[in-house]
């Protein structure tokens, strides 16, 4: 069989199609079919499968979301979902399946390898940078410049007021979006999920900025931080005595062009792909571990926990007293 078939799944993330360019592209001149499935695991249980020609990926390279689109299938948690799935993959003839997603998708992928003997390539999609195997994700870099430029627009408003402001960004299980933009973005205070924070320590920090002639502060909270953030603002303002203002960055943060770092690190993972599949190798997850693009067997990968930059993080406390 010389068919082989991508698709994106869960939150998509800017990269994602240079991801599906280098695949279709690299597909095509190594002699395969490839087909693009819709919707992601959804279109694999309806049959959303149709042949991607090298034209359909023109002009995609630098547009955020995903030319497939994508979908949290719910049908495909259920075992009917799945039998469905590997059927279509039959039905299809597809020697490999490559799933461009983040953990949940790779986590999916993996059980279509286990249970139903599918060949599974794993892309890392998201941009919550939350794979503990690859250094970094497809759509990270460029999820946290979005936030980077956010912050600098809000701290110049925020300064001009004497405001504090605490923006959420996403991350329901990591906070490396909340450390990398806070840290770059020169954020007072940082909340993730991963530390747990004091309180009185930031109402502190706030105050004797104020006591500083620092009149302004911006502090980052990752969404999977455990306090609800309208609560916390509230909470800020009555402890402090301070002007708190709540931005939700929300899905701004999924959207964009993707940064250099991402184009490229989707490009050289949608090659790898391609160069796995030749080789006849399956089961895979691609990443980058010190700027070189690895694969590693996806079940290993997947339990590999991502470790937090608790230096780094420590080091925002230091350089804004
Ligand atoms: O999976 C990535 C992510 O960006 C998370 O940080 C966020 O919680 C989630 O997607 C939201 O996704 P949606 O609302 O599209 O399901």
């Amino acid at each position: 069989m010389s068919n082989i078939a991508v698709l994106t799944s869960g939150g998509d993330s800017p990269g994602m199609n240079a991801a599906i360019r280098a695949v279709v592209r690299y597909g095509i001149e190594k002699g395969f079919t490839v087909y693009g499935v819709e919707r992601g695991f959804e279109g694999l249980i309806e049959g959303s499968f149709r042949i991607m020609k090298r034209r359909d990926v023109g002009d995609i390279l630098q547009r955020g979301g995903t030319i497939l689109r994508t979908a949290r299938s719910q049908r495909f948690k259920t075992p009917e979902g799945k039998v469905r799935a590997a059927q279509n993959l039959e039905t299809f003839q597809i020697d490999t399946l490559i799933v461009i997603g983040g953990e949940g998708s790779m986590s999916g992928a993996l059980e279509l390898y286990k249970n139903h003997g599918s060949k599974v390539i794993c892309l890392p999609g998201t941009i919550d940078n939350d794979l503990g195997y690859t250094d970094t994700t497809i759509g990270f870099d460029t999820a946290v410049n979005t936030v980077l430029d956010a912050i600098t627009r809000i701290r110049d408003t925020s300064s001009a007021h004497d405001r504090t402001t605490v923006i959420e960004v996403m991350g329901r299980r990591s906070g490396d979006i909340a450390l990398y933009s806070g840290l770059s973005g020169g954020a007072e205070y940082v909340l993730v999920p991963e530390v747990e924070s004091d309180f009185n320590d930031l109402c502190r920090k706030i105050i004797e900025g104020k006591n500083n002639r620092r009149q302004h502060s911006v502090i980052i909270k990752a969404e999977g931080y455990p306090m609800d953030s309208n609560e916390l603002a509230e909470a800020l303002a009555e402890r402090t005595g301070k002007d708190v203002r709540l931005v939700v960055l929300s899905y701004l943060q999924r959207g964009g062009s993707p940064s250099f770092r991402d184009r490229m690190l989707a490009t050289e993972c949608g090659m790898k792909a391609i160069a796995l599949v030749e080789e006849g190798v399956s089961n895979r997850a691609i990443g980058t571990v010190g700027g070189i693009i690895k694969d590693f067997d996806l079940e290993e990968a997947l339990s590999i926990e991502p470790i937090f930059n608790q230096g780094l993080y420590e080091s925002i406390g230091i350089l804004s007293k």
